[in-house]
């Protein structure tokens, strides 16, 4: 596994590999793999001729008061997953690199970027779809690899991909989950035994939905309301959002008939999780 700092180093580094038009799979991270991170990883293994992942914990997505600080760096790990997972490229820029003096142009997605975790986040999403749009830009992949588990960025990045007519398929995984059904998450490690129970009042919440829709309530706000009574069994966890939307608008959707996106995120201490599931069309018929 090559392993480039520099941007220039990796357009050398790429236009070595991928002599005879072999395709390019990205995959973004901001490091601190895990199973979630090596599904990505593998999707693009099995359906492309490289692989490039990229470890950036990219400065600005985060909020003043967040984790960049402390967000976990893990990364002789991470290149040993990597080199395992046969990765042919490692770009790991420094926030320099990244973001030079003087760095002033910025990708918005209007709307999109202020709902679900943009609405409690702000500016994180301007900052991803920029890091995003750079990394694309740097690397040129034919495909870009995401998770379904932060299905808001997914929405953000699939209407940047479109508006800007950039030339790839963005790809999005199924959610991995521990065996109990947490959610995999570079902040999971954050937790503390008893909040890493308390954390499965997400999943609890996201099945009781799951459960219902089936079962003829199409109703978004009785649906809310029942998962907002699966969270009070955790009284310390303070949800942030719980909301049944259109899946590409994130708008709150009145009814489950057609397909929809039941989202929550949730402070568990001072750990905020999120979590999704995609609720099928006529779910209620
Ligand atoms: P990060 O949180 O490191 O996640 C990198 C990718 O892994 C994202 O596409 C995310 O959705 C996916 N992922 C995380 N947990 C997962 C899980 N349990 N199952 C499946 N996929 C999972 O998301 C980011 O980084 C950043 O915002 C980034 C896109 C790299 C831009 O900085």
């Amino acid at each position: 596994m090559q392993i480039t700092r520099k941007i220039a180093e990796t357009h050398t580094a790429l236009g070595d590999l991928r002599s005879g038009n072999r395709r390019v799979g990205l995959v973004p991270t901001m490091g601190a793999l895990h199973a979630g991170h090596v599904s990505l990883v593998r999707a693009a293994r099995a359906q492309c001729d490289l692989v490039a992942v990229s470890i950036f914990v990219n400065p600005t997505q985060f909020g003043p008061n967040e984790d960049f600080e402390k967000y976990p760096r893990t990364w002789d790990a991470d290149c040993a997953m990597l080199e395992r997972e046969q990765v042919d490229l490692l770009f790991a820029p420094t926030p320099e690199e990244m973001y030079p003096k003087g760095a002033s142009t910025f990708i918005e997605v209007a709307d999109l970027s202020d709902r679900l975790d943009g609405a409690s986040r702000p500016g994180h999403f301007r900052g991803v779809a920029t890091v995003v749009a750079k990394l694309f830009q740097i690397i040129r992949p034919e495909r870009a690899y995401f998770g379904q588990k932060d299905a808001a960025q997914v929405a953000v990045l699939r209407r940047m991909v479109r508006d800007l007519n950039f030339d790839l398929d963005l790809v999005v995984c199924p959610i991995v989950r521990e065996s109990d059904g947490l959610a995999l998450s570079s902040r999971n490690r954050y937790l503390s035994p008893l909040e890493r129970k308390q954390a499965l009042v997400l999943i609890r919440a996201l099945r009781r939905i799951e459960e219902l829709a089936p079962h003829g309530i199409a109703d978004s706000s009785q649906l809310v309301r029942e998962a907002l009574a699966i969270f009070a069994e955790e009284p310390d966890v303070r949800v942030d959002y719980c909301r049944i939307v259109d899946p590409d608008t994130l708008q709150d959707v009145a009814d489950t008939g057609a397909e929809a996106l039941a989202a929550v995120a949730a402070f568990v201490g001072t750990t905020r999780l999120i979590d999704n599931a995609l609720l099928p069309p006529s779910a209620a018929h």
